[in-house]
């Protein structure tokens, strides 16, 4: 409930969008061991977090019991910690998860005591069928209850694990996730990601506003990351086409939305290598200060989004949502700020100069260029 797990948002890897029901112990080893051969590790990532489908029964005491592809949780946590990562795993309010396995109902205490002596650093926790429980109760206490119930079960283990609330963003979870009688560390705020750019653009477009609710230690969640070798079981590619990757991680930067690898860490690429390490895109989501960005232009398909950071810059997003390229124009009085400004471009690695007034560019179409804008003193 003191929200000091997450002063800045989780980064890590989770099972979901690759694997879905096709995950088991030696591909959550393969991803742990990957995160540090690939070098995302010293970049930041530290979690590895088992999604749905690791779940069976309960034993004659009530103790939820792992699946023959996760023979032994305690022992795949120790595999993880030993490398210097954390272990992340999933459960439901409800009676079944949303792939119907079992889930934490009436067990919440008990389940909460297993993750704990099985050293789990972080616990998603997805609606799924708890609406078989709350029935047509639709008020801010209904949505509020399972998850005030689990965060009490977490507030009494002897260890902290990061408490990540997962219901879609109904009742305006970012408007009570962090409230200490809950002690979310994130939250979802949309329906699940899919591998193509309608989801990725509705996801954007409804994020705006969001942002006041979220801080160091509690972050709206718009969903894992859908780059690399994706497909829900069924691997390939993603779908998205470059430009959406570059648009969808910077996006996810101005957002300071948790950083979730969704992909087969062991066929990685390396364009999708170069996005997820690209130490000035991550420095922009682990700014200290922890304010997401705001959408501060929107003119049609154009978007101007723009984040201040702890050292006195912005972090400035030029949002192509059109099918054609655009050319998008930044003014330093729409973000806030006059004067001359040395800009840099933060895919291209490179300084623009110092200008005055704004900057315009051509965005490719569904792109976004990302940028780094510090006022220059005059002498
Ligand atoms: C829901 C969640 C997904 C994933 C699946 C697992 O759909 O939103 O992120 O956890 O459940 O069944």
């Amino acid at each position: 409930g003191e929200h000091k797990l997450a002063l800045t948002p989780p980064m890590g890897w989770n099972s979901w969008n690759v694997w879905a029901a096709a995950v088991d112990q030696d591909k959550v080893k393969a991803a742990a061991d990957e995160l540090i051969s690939s070098g995302l590790a010293a970049h930041g990532y530290s979690y590895i977090n088992i999604d749905d489908t690791w779940e069976a029964g309960r034993d004659e005491k009530g103790n939820i019991q792992t699946n023959k592809k996760f023979p032994d949780m305690a022992a795949l946590s120790g595999y993880i910690h030993q490398k210097g990562l954390r272990f992340g795993i999933y459960s439901s309010p409800g009676p079944k998860t949303c792939a119907g396995y079992t889930a934490s109902y009436e067990h919440e205490e008990q389940d909460a005591a297993s993750y704990a002596a099985w050293g789990v650093d972080y616990l998603k926790y997805d609606w799924c069928s708890y609406g078989t429980i709350a029935k047509d109760d639709r008020s801010l206490a209904a949505y509020m209850k399972p998850y005030q119930v689990m965060g009490a079960a977490l507030n009494k283990v002897n260890r902290d694990i990061l408490y990540s609330l997962c219901q879609y963003g109904m009742g305006d979870v970012w408007k009570w996730g962090a409230d200490p009688s809950v002690g979310g560390s994130c939250w979802r705020t949309t329906g699940d990601i899919l591998d193509n750019w309608s989801s990725l653009k509705s996801i954007i477009e409804s994020q705006a506003g969001h942002e006041v609710y979220a801080g160091p230690g509690h972050w709206n969640d718009p969903d894992m990351l859908m780059v690399g070798v994706v497909g829900f079981g069924k691997t390939h590619p993603t779908h998205l086409k470059p430009n959406e990757q570059l648009l969808h991680i910077s996006m996810w930067s101005l957002l300071a939305a948790p950083i979730l690898i969704g992909c087969d860490m062991t066929k990685m690429d390396q364009f999708t290598l170069d996005l997820l390490a690209n130490d000035e895109t991550i420095d922009i989501n682990q700014d200290p200060l922890g304010k997401p960005a705001s959408r501060l232009v929107k003119d049609g398909n154009r978007e101007v989004w723009a984040r201040p950071l702890f050292d006195g810059t912005k972090a400035v997003g030029l949002v192509n949502l059109d099918n054609e390229p655009q050319k998008i124009t930044v003014k330093w009085s729409d973000i806030g700020i006059k004067g001359a400004q040395s800009v840099r471009d933060l895919w291209l690695h490179k300084n623009l100069g110092t200008l005055k007034g704004s900057y315009t560019v051509e965005v490719p179409a569904h792109g976004c260029v990302l940028l780094k804008v510090k006022g220059v003193n005059k002498k």
